[in-house]
């Protein structure tokens, strides 16, 4: 099965998903959307009102400045990256995720990682960023402490990075953090750009990159 049939399969489990209370209250499941093929995945919180309403992730006011934000400063189309969110249904008057629902509803998120297996990784806000640290073994402190960090870990034979950002709904609520979001996109697009150069963290690194520049 490759990447775009094996996320078509989640869609379609997620689509009777009932593995914690919130099916009862959502209109509509919302899975997550883009390019399965993607080397970059965005990964949000939860489904708000607007995406409960459509089904389909970040398509909100939070959702446009984050499409905005994509395509001025990554200057790439949102349709060629994978986006979701932690939980895959609304929780009642957009409330944080519970851990249990967290719990209940990562078995997906955890299956789409792993049928994509991107290269970069992006987090926005505290939720996501904490659930992902958790899953590729790292230490959260808090959002404001980690955010435009990249964070490099080995996996699927390969590097990669997870850099956590703001979340946009909270950008839009406190506009001067506008900012910092900008910022974190800037570092965002070096790595995508291979220009981020990996801080040496021991005396073979050191080894290894002078070899690299002789
Ligand atoms: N906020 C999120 O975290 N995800 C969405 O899809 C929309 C708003």
């Amino acid at each position: 099965m490759d990447k775009g049939e094996e996320i078509e399969k989640i869609n379609r489990e997620i689509n009777q998903c009932k593995r914690c209370p919130l099916y009862q209250s959502k209109i509509n499941y919302v899975p997550g959307e883009g390019d399965p093929s993607s080397e970059i995945m965005f990964i949000g919180e939860a489904p708000g009102r607007e995406e409960d309403k459509q089904g389909r992730p970040f398509v909100g006011n939070a959702g446009k400045y984050l499409t905005e934000t994509i395509e001025k400063i990554l200057e790439i189309k949102r349709e060629d990256i994978f986006i979701t969110n932690v939980l895959k249904c609304r929780p009642p008057n957009n409330r944080d995720p519970k851990e249990e629902e967290i719990e209940a509803c990562s078995i997906w998120l955890i299956r789409q990682i792993e049928t994509i297996k991107p290269r970069i990784i992006v987090t926005l806000g505290r939720h996501s960023s904490k659930f992902i640290f958790s899953y590729f073994g790292l230490e959260f402190t808090n959002i404001m402490n980690e955010r435009g960090k990249i964070r490099k870990v080995r996996k699927w034979d390969k590097d990669v990075y997870i850099i956590p950002t703001l979340h946009p709904a909270a950008v839009l609520y406190h506009q001067n953090w506008r900012e910092l979001f900008e910022k974190d996109f800037n570092t965002i697009r070096s790595v995508i750009e291979g220009k981020y150069k990996n801080k040496r963290t021991s005396i073979l690194d050191y080894f290894n990159e002078d070899k690299e520049s002789n």
